[in-house]
Protein backbone atom coordinates (compact mmCIF):
# COMPACT_ATOMS: atom_id res chain seq x y z
CA UNK A 1 0.00 0.00 0.00
CA UNK A 2 1.26 3.43 -1.04
CA UNK A 3 2.13 5.67 1.78
CA UNK A 4 -0.26 8.15 3.31
CA UNK A 5 0.02 11.96 5.26
CA UNK A 6 -3.10 13.31 6.27
CA UNK A 7 -3.03 16.60 6.80
CA UNK A 8 -5.93 18.76 8.38
CA UNK A 9 -6.29 22.00 10.08
CA UNK A 10 -8.56 25.79 10.36
CA UNK A 11 -7.66 27.91 7.32
CA UNK A 12 -4.49 29.64 7.27
CA UNK A 13 -3.02 27.25 10.01
CA UNK A 14 -0.28 26.75 7.76
CA UNK A 15 -1.33 23.15 6.59
CA UNK A 16 -0.79 23.80 3.04
CA UNK A 17 2.96 24.99 3.31
CA UNK A 18 3.59 21.79 5.44
CA UNK A 19 2.12 19.36 2.86
CA UNK A 20 3.66 20.90 -0.10
CA UNK A 21 7.14 20.60 1.74
CA UNK A 22 6.66 17.66 2.82
CA UNK A 23 5.57 16.33 -0.11
CA UNK A 24 8.70 17.39 -2.06
CA UNK A 25 10.80 15.93 0.93
CA UNK A 26 9.38 12.71 1.04
CA UNK A 27 8.80 12.45 -2.91
CA UNK A 28 5.50 11.94 -2.29
CA UNK A 29 1.81 13.61 -4.30
CA UNK A 30 0.14 16.15 -2.76
CA UNK A 31 -3.65 17.11 -3.03
CA UNK A 32 -4.88 20.18 -1.50
CA UNK A 33 -8.10 18.82 -1.54
CA UNK A 34 -9.58 22.70 -0.49
CA UNK A 35 -9.48 23.40 -4.15
CA UNK A 36 -11.88 21.04 -4.56
CA UNK A 37 -14.69 22.74 -2.54
CA UNK A 38 -13.00 25.97 -3.97
CA UNK A 39 -13.56 25.00 -7.52
CA UNK A 40 -17.11 23.43 -6.94
CA UNK A 41 -18.35 26.64 -5.19
CA UNK A 42 -16.73 28.83 -7.96
CA UNK A 43 -18.58 27.00 -10.59
CA UNK A 44 -21.50 28.01 -9.88
CA UNK A 45 -25.35 26.51 -10.59
CA UNK A 46 -26.18 23.13 -8.63
CA UNK A 47 -23.13 22.87 -6.32
CA UNK A 48 -23.78 18.44 -6.40
CA UNK A 49 -23.67 18.72 -9.92
CA UNK A 50 -20.80 21.25 -10.01
CA UNK A 51 -18.63 18.62 -7.80
CA UNK A 52 -19.88 16.04 -9.69
CA UNK A 53 -18.64 17.25 -13.23
CA UNK A 54 -15.23 18.90 -12.18
CA UNK A 55 -12.49 19.28 -14.73
CA UNK A 56 -8.82 19.90 -14.39
CA UNK A 57 -9.43 23.28 -16.11
CA UNK A 58 -12.18 23.60 -13.40
CA UNK A 59 -9.03 23.44 -10.85
CA UNK A 60 -6.98 25.63 -12.84
CA UNK A 61 -8.91 28.72 -12.51
CA UNK A 62 -6.77 31.80 -11.31
CA UNK A 63 -9.38 32.98 -8.77
CA UNK A 64 -9.34 30.23 -6.46
CA UNK A 65 -7.34 31.76 -3.82
CA UNK A 66 -9.57 34.54 -2.97
CA UNK A 67 -11.38 34.88 0.29
CA UNK A 68 -14.70 34.68 -1.67
CA UNK A 69 -13.67 31.62 -2.88
CA UNK A 70 -12.52 30.76 0.34
CA UNK A 71 -16.72 31.93 1.62
CA UNK A 72 -18.37 29.84 -1.37
CA UNK A 73 -15.89 26.67 -0.94
CA UNK A 74 -16.95 26.51 2.99
CA UNK A 75 -20.93 26.95 2.38
CA UNK A 76 -21.21 24.32 -0.38
CA UNK A 77 -18.51 21.91 1.64
CA UNK A 78 -21.24 21.63 4.34
CA UNK A 79 -24.12 19.95 1.84
CA UNK A 80 -23.24 16.28 2.14
CA UNK A 81 -24.10 15.06 -0.97
CA UNK A 82 -21.22 17.64 -2.19
CA UNK A 83 -18.55 15.81 0.33
CA UNK A 84 -20.15 12.35 -1.50
CA UNK A 85 -19.09 13.12 -4.96
CA UNK A 86 -15.35 14.55 -4.15
CA UNK A 87 -14.53 11.27 -2.34
CA UNK A 88 -13.67 8.98 -5.21
CA UNK A 89 -11.00 11.10 -6.52
CA UNK A 90 -9.84 11.66 -3.06
CA UNK A 91 -9.52 8.04 -2.89
CA UNK A 92 -7.87 7.33 -5.67
CA UNK A 93 -5.69 10.26 -5.06
CA UNK A 94 -4.58 8.52 -1.95
CA UNK A 95 -3.37 5.36 -3.99
CA UNK A 96 -0.73 6.84 -6.29
CA UNK A 97 2.76 5.50 -5.39
CA UNK A 98 4.59 5.76 -3.90
CA UNK A 99 2.48 7.99 -1.51
CA UNK A 100 0.79 10.96 -1.32
CA UNK A 101 -0.09 13.60 1.13
CA UNK A 102 -3.60 15.00 0.84
CA UNK A 103 -4.50 18.13 3.23
CA UNK A 104 -8.12 19.46 3.65
CA UNK A 105 -10.42 19.34 7.10
CA UNK A 106 -11.65 15.34 7.31
CA UNK A 107 -8.81 14.03 5.87
CA UNK A 108 -7.48 11.98 8.79
CA UNK A 109 -10.98 11.64 10.22
CA UNK A 110 -13.19 10.84 6.83
CA UNK A 111 -11.06 10.46 3.61
CA UNK A 112 -8.24 8.32 5.26
CA UNK A 113 -8.77 7.12 8.60
CA UNK A 114 -6.40 4.38 8.14
CA UNK A 115 -3.33 6.83 6.99
CA UNK A 116 0.02 5.99 9.67
CA UNK A 117 0.14 9.50 9.70
CA UNK A 118 -2.36 12.45 10.67
CA UNK A 119 -1.42 15.90 11.46
CA UNK A 120 -3.85 18.39 12.55
CA UNK A 121 -1.98 22.00 12.17
CA UNK A 122 -3.31 24.77 14.46
CA UNK A 123 -2.14 28.42 15.12
CA UNK A 124 -4.31 31.36 17.23
CA UNK A 125 -6.52 33.57 15.27
CA UNK A 126 -5.08 36.12 15.31
CA UNK A 127 -1.53 34.86 13.42
CA UNK A 128 -3.61 32.97 10.95
CA UNK A 129 -5.32 35.91 9.85
CA UNK A 130 -2.08 38.44 9.85
CA UNK A 131 -0.81 35.62 7.78
CA UNK A 132 -4.00 35.79 5.24
CA UNK A 133 -3.91 39.25 5.40
CA UNK A 134 -0.20 39.11 4.22
CA UNK A 135 -0.62 36.74 1.77
CA UNK A 136 -4.29 38.51 -0.25
CA UNK A 137 -2.82 42.12 0.41
CA UNK A 138 -5.96 42.50 2.58
CA UNK A 139 -7.18 43.92 6.04
CA UNK A 140 -6.30 41.81 9.49
CA UNK A 141 -9.41 42.75 11.15
CA UNK A 142 -11.62 41.59 8.25
CA UNK A 143 -9.66 38.58 7.42
CA UNK A 144 -9.74 37.28 11.46
CA UNK A 145 -13.58 38.19 11.16
CA UNK A 146 -14.03 35.82 8.14
CA UNK A 147 -11.73 33.06 9.42
CA UNK A 148 -13.67 32.98 12.65
CA UNK A 149 -16.58 32.39 10.28
CA UNK A 150 -15.36 30.00 7.91
CA UNK A 151 -14.02 27.57 11.13
CA UNK A 152 -17.36 27.88 12.75
CA UNK A 153 -19.21 26.96 9.61
CA UNK A 154 -16.72 23.96 9.12
CA UNK A 155 -16.75 22.65 12.69
CA UNK A 156 -19.81 22.68 13.37
CA UNK A 157 -21.97 21.04 9.83
CA UNK A 158 -23.03 18.22 10.47
CA UNK A 159 -21.09 16.85 6.99
CA UNK A 160 -17.32 15.76 8.30
CA UNK A 161 -16.90 18.63 10.76
CA UNK A 162 -13.56 19.66 10.93
CA UNK A 163 -12.10 17.76 13.76
CA UNK A 164 -8.99 16.24 14.94
CA UNK A 165 -8.70 12.11 14.74
CA UNK A 166 -8.21 10.64 17.50
CA UNK A 167 -4.37 9.55 16.73
CA UNK A 168 -3.64 13.43 15.51
CA UNK A 169 -0.31 14.97 16.41
CA UNK A 170 -1.46 18.29 16.95
CA UNK A 171 1.15 20.89 15.71
CA UNK A 172 1.04 24.59 17.02
CA UNK A 173 2.29 26.80 14.65
CA UNK A 174 1.33 29.82 16.13
CA UNK A 175 5.60 30.39 17.50
CA UNK A 176 6.99 28.87 14.44
CA UNK A 177 8.58 29.74 11.48
CA UNK A 178 7.98 27.61 7.96
CA UNK A 179 11.54 26.11 9.11
CA UNK A 180 10.40 25.14 11.93
CA UNK A 181 6.87 23.71 11.02
CA UNK A 182 8.20 21.54 8.50
CA UNK A 183 11.03 20.18 10.94
CA UNK A 184 8.12 19.49 12.96
CA UNK A 185 6.24 17.42 10.46
CA UNK A 186 8.47 15.63 9.43
CA UNK A 187 9.65 14.41 12.77
CA UNK A 188 6.60 13.29 13.08
CA UNK A 189 6.53 11.22 9.73
CA UNK A 190 9.84 9.70 10.22
CA UNK A 191 9.01 8.51 13.79
CA UNK A 192 6.02 6.30 11.84
CA UNK A 193 8.04 5.97 8.95
CA UNK A 194 11.30 5.07 10.52
O1 LIG B 1 -8.31 24.67 2.73
P1 LIG B 1 -9.13 25.78 2.03
O2 LIG B 1 -9.13 27.07 2.77
O3 LIG B 1 -8.73 25.93 0.60
O4 LIG B 1 -10.63 25.20 2.04
C1 LIG B 1 -11.71 25.98 1.58
C2 LIG B 1 -13.00 25.45 2.19
O5 LIG B 1 -13.30 24.17 1.67
C3 LIG B 1 -12.98 25.27 3.70
O6 LIG B 1 -13.40 26.45 4.37
C4 LIG B 1 -13.92 24.12 3.93
C5 LIG B 1 -13.86 23.32 2.66
N1 LIG B 1 -13.06 22.09 2.78
C6 LIG B 1 -13.68 21.00 3.34
O7 LIG B 1 -14.81 21.09 3.79
N2 LIG B 1 -13.04 19.80 3.40
C7 LIG B 1 -11.78 19.68 2.94
N3 LIG B 1 -11.17 18.49 2.99
C8 LIG B 1 -11.12 20.80 2.39
C9 LIG B 1 -11.79 22.01 2.33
Amino acid sequence: MPFVIAIDGPAASGKGTIARAISDHFGFHHLDTGLLYRATGAKGGDPVEAARSLTAEDLARPDLRSAEAGQAASRIAAIADVRAALVDFQHRFALREPGAVLDGRDIGTVICPQAPVKLYVVASDEVRAARRAQELNADPAEMLVQLRERDRRDSERAAAPLRPADDAVIIDTSNMDIDEAVATAIAAVERVRG
